[in-house]
């Protein structure tokens, strides 16, 4: 069964003078175990369909089935909390507590014990390549590259099922895009996540194991 699946999905944003249909009817299945890339040009539905996979907006029409169930019927702040989370391009760290404590948030929202989340946050920072001497820095403090770990290590703490990450190379260099690429890539098949990765970055979408792209709200798989 796919961990994640789009049944018919339509997604309208309504003005007081207009309607963009910005995700038309889109169907795929998302399995565990792969790096999906989600290309296409700008405007045409990438980020309202990360949403809307994320529980974050509710289709208008269609459902998100996860592992099978309904999104709908399912308590949408713990599936945010515990099986998907989302990666920005702008890293979303909270400015004001150490890369530590960034990590250890989610934990604590799900009421690991203090020793408990700390255990997990050190162990998936240094998964990343983040070793101590960056625990108690505050973002600021950090490259870009390093910042985008971090947000990684957040969903690595939480062992999050499902990844779902919005042009999270957008602000990074190609070597750093590369490092991040990779970490994003062995979520997917080493830890078995399924991981959805908006890009422009066509290395990213070569590293893809199934490339799809939005073209106007539709949404279609490339083939080789
Ligand atoms: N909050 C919003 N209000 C109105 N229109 C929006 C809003 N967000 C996105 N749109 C429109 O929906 C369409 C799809 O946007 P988006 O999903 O952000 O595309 P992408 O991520 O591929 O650039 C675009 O036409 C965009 O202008
Ligand atoms: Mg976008």
């Amino acid at each position: 069964m796919p961990v994640l699946s789009a049944q018919n999905l339509s997604y309208s944003y309504k003005t007081k003078y207009q309607t963009v249909q910005a995700v038309k009817d889109v169907s795929c299945d998302l399995n565990a175990g792969t790096f999906y890339a989600l290309i296409g040009k700008s405007g045409s539905g990438k980020t309202t369909l990360l949403s809307l996979l994320a529980g974050l907006d509710t289709p208008q029409s269609g459902a998100v089935l996860v592992n099978g169930q309904n999104l709908r019927e399912m308590d949408v702040d713990m599936y945010r909390r515990k099986q998907a989370s989302v990666i920005y391009q702008s890293y979303n760290l909270f400015p004001l507590m150490t890369v530590r404590e960034n990590v250890m948030y989610p934990l604590k929202l799900l009421r690991h014990s203090d020793a408990g989340a700390k255990n997990e946050a050190q162990d998936a920072l240094k998964k990343v390549g983040l070793d101590e001497s960056y625990w108690k820095r505050l973002p600021a403090m950090l490259s870009g590259g390093e910042q985008q770990r971090v947000a990684i290590a957040r969903t690595l703490a939480v062992h999050a099922q499902i990844i779902l990450a919005d042009e999270p190379t957008g602000n990074l260099d190609t070597e750093n895009s590369a490092q991040i690429i990779g970490l994003l890539s062995g979520l997917a098949h080493e830890e078995n996540c399924c991981v959805v990765v908006v890009t422009h970055d066509s290395e990213a979408a070569k590293a893809a194991d199934i490339v799809f792209r939005m073209d106007s709200g539709r949404l279609k798989e490339e083939t080789a």
